[in-house]
Order: structure tokens, then sequence, then C-alpha cells
């Protein structure tokens, strides 16, 4: 018998791809991310290097990033306005950096960037320095040029990112926004102790959940086999889903060359609705939220149409027409992005693979994106 060997197959641990391998790392990835980052009771973050009096002066936050960071900086915005009640932006940084955009040194800008080297979030991180804002990255790559160029940095602990979609980067950015979102709301005292705990026990709870999802590929395998000949699909999310529709949309468009597009699920009325029936499936993330009848409405209107939903969902019964329901657990609404980021990533992942595409090096695609 002879055993296959190659470095490469060696570095993906077994896996087939390393996109595969790095699906299943994130729940390491995010603990080590939110390793040593509370200390009796409180949210540290020493290396943001932020003053007190610098935190209380901060009148307005401005995400900058591309590609899934930028979906990252979508839901972090959520964060940071719901804990810390700053009024805060989010921009593509290609479109931020050649805007007439508005700075003063009580402008905080957060450049989310998984290489620390892409050009148009570093642009845009120059311009808003020059311009008098304090700037505080969040990067995977230690001492890379966006945190060189920052004031002070926000590591994520991902670990290399060999395959080109972003998988485990992403999901630890979210950690770090949310952690971020807690920081500030704790110096500005917009939550009390006890309501940080609470949401820190929270957050250490999603690698657990996460871990629960990753059991489940098998079953988006075969998902793949069914659905890798539609030429379209539509992701739609509310709320905190929202940015992670795109994210789902984006990642098949990445890696399986299918076209996709993410919405806003009440925006659907206002276009995709005209372009829904049997040949484009409807993948709707559908777990608990406040806003979870609107949802149900929304998938009620693509079954209407005779439309082809595939609910992420943490039980069967949110509606029974639905085609296929990936079941999820139950977490707080506001961290359930980092879970159901895992089902955009498997659909994508096993399309591509059932495809045979390059999975790990789709075509005219890069993983850092260093020239304009
Ligand atoms: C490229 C990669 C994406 C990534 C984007 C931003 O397009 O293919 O996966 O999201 O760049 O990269 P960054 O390193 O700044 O997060």
């Amino acid at each position: 018998k002879t055993i296959c060997w190659s470095p490469s197959a060696a570095e993906k641990d077994g896996y087939k791809h390393f996109m595969l391998k790095e699906i299943h790392e994130q729940p390491r990835a995010v603990r080590d991310t939110l390793r040593g980052k509370f200390i009796e009771g409180k949210v540290v973050l020493s290396d943001l290097q932020l003053q007190l009096s610098e935190i209380s002066d901060i009148r307005r936050i401005t995400l900058v990033a591309c590609g899934t960071s930028w979906h990252a900086a979508m839901v972090g915005k959520y964060y940071l306005e719901k804990y810390s009640r700053i009024p805060t932006e989010v921009d593509i940084a290609s479109e931020y950096r050649y805007r007439h955009k508005i700075i003063d040194r009580h402008t905080l800008v957060i450049p989310v960037s998984q290489s620390g080297e892409t050009a148009d979030t570093l642009a845009a991180l120059k311009e808003a320095k020059i311009m008098g804002a304090k700037v505080l990255s969040i990067c995977n790559v230690l001492d890379s040029s966006i945190p060189r160029e920052s004031h002070g940095v926000l590591y994520t602990s991902a670990g290399p990112e060999i395959g080109v979609a972003s998988t485990k980067a992403f999901t630890t950015q979210l950690a770090a926004l949310y952690l971020m979102a807690l920081y500030l709301a704790q110096e500005r005292s917009q939550l009390t102790t006890e309501q940080i705990a609470g949401k820190v026990v929270d957050l250490e709870a999603i690698p657990a959940a996460m871990e629960s999802v990753l059991q489940d590929g098998e079953r988006y395998a075969r998902f793949a086999e069914r659905y890798h000949n539609y030429s379209d699909f539509l992701f739609l999310g509310r709320s905190y889903n929202f940015p992670i529709a795109l994210e789902g949309a984006l990642k098949l468009k990445e890696i399986s060359y299918i076209h996709a597009e993410g919405y806003a699920s009440g925006e659907m009325k206002h276009g995709p609705i005209a372009l829904i029936d049997e040949n484009m499936p409807v993948v709707v993330i559908a777990t608990p939220s406040e806003v979870h009848e609107k949802i149900v409405a929304n998938m009620e209107e693509v079954l209407a149409r005779r439309g082809r939903v595939i609910a992420i969902s943490t039980d069967t019964t949110a509606t029974e027409a639905v085609a296929d329901t990936f079941i999820v657990p139950e977490v707080p609404e506001e961290l359930s992005p980092l879970v159901n980021a895992i089902p955009m990533q498997f659909i994508a992942y096993y399309i591509s693979d059932f495809k045979g595409c390059d999975v790990d090096q789709p075509r005219n695609l890069a993983k850092s994106v260093t020239v304009e």
C-alpha cells in the first residue's frame, strides 16, 4: 500500500482544500481572538492604546474595508451603534478614499482588513489620518502595513488564511468588532459591568455553537449535488444578518462562479422579487430575531411566486413549504452572524467542489489586492 503525501496535503491537515480546513478552524480562531481580552470582569484591549479622554472625545465612527472585510464592518456598525451609542457609518475603502468625506479629530476610523495590505483600505486610512482622525485597525496579519500606519490595533487571531475566499478571518473580525463595541460601551459607561459580563458569557459560548454547525458538512455536500446547476441564487437576511446574506452571495460568486445577489429582505419588494421563479433558489437567513415575523413574511412572498426557499433556521417549523432547512443552534441575535456565516461558507464550498472549481484559487481573484 502506498501512502500519498505531499507538503501541501500535509498543510491541509487531511482536508481536501485549505478553505475547508479554515472553515473548520473557526471555533479555535474565535477562541484565540477572545483570549486575554477579559480581565477581572472588564474588556481589556490594550493594543488599542486609547486614553479614556480620547474615548470620551469620539463623536463619530467610520469603518472602512473591502470585500468580505466590508461585510464584517457592516455587522460592526450594528454592534457599535447598539452598544457604544456612537453614530457609525461603513464605507467601501475605494469609495471612501475619493469622496468628499467629513473628518475631524473627533472621528474614529476603523479599517478592517485580513491581510493588512489591501491598497484601497491602506489609502483610506492614510487619508483619514492626514485629516486628523484617530485610526484603530482590525487586522489579522501582525505588523502588516495597515496596523503599522494605525494609532492602535486589535488583532484577530485567525492564523494564516490561505484560501482566497475569506472564512475564519471573517468570523474573527466579527468577534473583534463585538469586543470593540463592548469596550467602547464599557469605557463610556453605556453598559454596566453586569451587562458586559453577560455578553462576554454569550460570546464565549459561540465557538461551541459553531462546532455543532461544522458537524453538518455532509448535508451541505448532498445539497450541492442537487443545487449546483442553478445559475442564479438570491440570499436574504435582515438586521445583523443582512451582511451575512451579502457574504453568502459573495462566497458563491467567488468560488462557484454562480451569479448570486444578497439583499436586505425588506428590499426584496423593490426589485429582486421580479426575478423570483422556480429557477432561482432563495437562501433565507431566518434565525430568531426581533424581525423574525418579517422574515417569515418574506419567505411566504417567495413561496407564493413558486420560488424555492432554503432556510437557515433553528427549527423546522418556520414555514412548511421550504425546500430545504439547515438547522443551526440558537444563540443571541447579535451573535448569530458568527454562526450563520458557516452555512454560507458551506453552501459555496460544496457547490464549488461539486462543480470541480479551483476552490482555493478561484479564477481572476487574489488573496491580497495590493494594487488599486
Ligand atoms: C480580496 C480577497 C477577499 C478579501 C478582500 C479584502 O478581494 O480575495 O477575500 O475579503 O480582498 O482583503 P483584506 O485583506 O483587506 O481583508
